[in-house]
């Protein structure tokens, strides 16, 4: 896993920002897997802005995103529906009907997931998801426990998200107790995962994601597994990674290679 290391927030939602839009410059038509939650609202806004100011152009791409509450409708202000069209959507060049949210209202749901595996793949797969993560080390709404090898499904949310997602309702009666979202296992599929994190209350969660065991108590651990993760943090949600200097090297490693300076590696440079 790629772990990069930005001073504060706003560092991450810019480096987040320049992933996705140096992926949708090189392939116009790309699949993207998109994430809510309050982490990625500045990666949002900077991509408003690029779209703005640079015309960086959404007419092709494609969305998919992680999950959706049981029960309301895409116009309910809480849904994440609501949430990606306020955020990004309705912002950008996007075409609505490329745009993927799942469908809390959908009548039969066994179905209803299936055909969302069957679009993601008709699509050609995700090529880029990016990914909030839970304080109980939750990607999507994969709570602990969840099936590494999950696809998109209904589940029932833990009493720590529900506390957690409460700030966004009024009150944690009104949280929905079900979702429906993309699996584990539907995850991995992705070509490539942006996983980004910040602030304290995520420091636990990602030091068990990078550096505990894979285990499904802490379903973001699964994507050690993956081949291609690149970890966005902030250096409160790093605080208790113990190989943060190593992960800086490595950084700068990457910098001095991409620059040319092979010396640096004691190679020719000539
Ligand atoms: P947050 O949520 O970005 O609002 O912290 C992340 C998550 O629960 O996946």
């Amino acid at each position: 896993m790629r772990v990069i290391v930005e001073k504060d927030k706003e560092g991450v939602s810019r480096r987040a920002a320049q992933f996705v839009a140096n992926l949708v410059r090189r392939r116009p038509t790309c699949v993207l897997g998109l994430a809510t939650g309050s982490t990625p609202l500045g990666m949002y806004a900077e991509l408003i802005r690029m779209h703005r100011e640079e015309g960086l152009d959404f007419s092709r791409v494609v969305t998919f995103n992680l999950d959706e509450y049981v029960g309301l409708s895409g116009s309910h202000p809480q849904s994440y529906r609501h949430f990606m069209q306020q955020s990004l959507f309705d912002h950008i060049n996007i075409d609505p009907r490329d745009t993927h949210v799942p469908d809390g209202r959908a009548l039969d749901f066994e179905n209803y997931c299936e055909q969302y595996e069957r679009l993601i793949a008709e699509e050609g797969g995700i090529d880029l998801q990016v990914l909030g993560i839970g304080s109980d080390g939750h990607i999507a709404f994969n709570e602990p426990g969840s099936s590494l090898g999950s696809r998109t499904r209904l589940k029932t949310l833990t009493e720590e998200t529900v506390r957690d997602n409460a700030r966004f309702f009024g009150s944690e009666k009104e949280v929905p107790r079900l979702a429906i979202t993309m699996g584990v296992g539907t995850i991995l599929e992705s070509r490539q995962c942006l996983l980004l994190a910040a602030g304290d209350s995520k420091a636990r969660a990602i030091r068990d994601t990078i550096e505990g065991p894979i285990t499904a108590q802490v379903t973001a651990s699964a994507l050690q597994l993956h081949r291609d993760v690149i970890a966005v943090l902030d250096e409160e949600a790093a605080r208790l990674l113990e190989r943060r200097a190593y992960y800086r090297e490595v950084e700068q490693a990457q910098a001095a290679l991409q620059a040319g300076q092979l010396g640096k590696f004691g190679m020719p440079t000539s």
